[in-house]
């Protein structure tokens, strides 16, 4: 039985695979560059491409699960594929799919849903890792800036998504199930802020961006416009379920939600002074 891990050199998707090889599972990742990948010993790593589904025959063979992406790295938009992703899947004898959303179903999404395998969508709200972004002005200035002080996030460790996608791959019972994902603590900018400065020992000082000058930074690192304007839309007038704690995790993994704390903790070293 092998496993086809998409986004496996990405925040969630290098748990995945870790969570896979520590369960015993034979482990194939996609990346369009495996000379970088840098994955564990035993992961068969496969180039391929999810916006040229003619490269991705190979890395199909065999395989029975499919951890699935559905945005292109290239400017973060939907990826236009999913029609041909899953024909191909569905032909190379796939079971399983687990799919990490991207805000709004796209043609992957549409497609998978049209299809006969045994779907998980996995739709978490905002990701801890997101918080690397504030590390290199924390590191040199002890400043975090961004537009966006007042929003609150019951924002999710990236394991713990893992851990949902790797349950329902190896475990089954989670067919045809779509499952919103947070952490188990409702915090502000404010809180997230207290908590980093609490890990490192340092005091860290907030400046408020405008919106234009998030819209800017989001441009710098290459998001198509239509993705900024999601994000920002998202964080200026927050869904609901961005700040809604729901036990989602717990019920599938068996365990609590990992805190911002332990995620603090274990990339201090990134917010520290070198
Ligand atoms: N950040 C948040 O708060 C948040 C919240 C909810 C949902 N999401 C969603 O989560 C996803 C991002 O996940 P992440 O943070 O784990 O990813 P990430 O760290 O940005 O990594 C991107 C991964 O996707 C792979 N990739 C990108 N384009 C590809 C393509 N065309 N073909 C094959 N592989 C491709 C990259 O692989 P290689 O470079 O090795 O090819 C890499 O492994 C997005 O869909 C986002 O909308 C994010």
């Amino acid at each position: 039985m092998t496993i086809l891990v998409t986004g496996a050199t990405g925040n969630v998707g290098r748990h995945i695979v870790n969570q896979l090889v520590q369960a015993g599972q034979h482990v194939r990742a996609l990346s369009r560059n495996p000379e970088k990948a840098n994955l564990p010993e035993g992961v068969e790593i496969v180039k391929g491409d999810l916006s040229s589904p003619e490269t991705l025959n190979h890395a199909l063979v065999g395989v029975t699960g499919i951890h699935l992406i559905t945005f292109n790295g290239e400017g973060f938009g939907a990826l236009q594929t999913g029609a041909e992703i899953v024909g191909l899947a569905e032909k190379a004898g796939v079971k399983r799919v687990t799919v990490l959303w991207n805000g709004e179903p796209g043609p992957v999404e549409r497609a998978i849903e049209a299809s006969n395998l045994e779907w998980t969508f996995l739709e978490p709200v905002e990701f801890m890792s997101n918080t690397h972004e504030w590390a290199e002005s924390i590191r040199s200035e002890g400043i975090v800036r961004d537009p966006f002080g007042d929003s609150l996030s019951a924002l999710i460790h990236e394991a713990d998504i893992a851990s949902v996608a790797v349950a329902a791959l190896i475990e089954g019972g989670h067919a045809n199930k779509a499952y919103t994902l947070t952490g188990s603590e409702v915090l502000s900018v404010a809180d997230r802020v207290r908590i980093i400065s609490e890990v490192i020992g340092r005091d860290i000082d907030f400046v408020r961006l405008t919106v234009e000058e998030g819209r800017e930074r989001m441009r710098a690192r290459g998001a198509q416009e239509d993705v900024i304007d999601f994000v920002i839309g998202w964080h200026a007038n927050p869904p609901e379920s961005a700040y809604t704690v729901v036990p989602n995790v717990e019920q599938v993994t068996g365990r609590p939600a990992r805190t911002f704390a332990e995620w603090v903790k274990e990339h201090e070293q990134n917010f520290k002074r070198a």
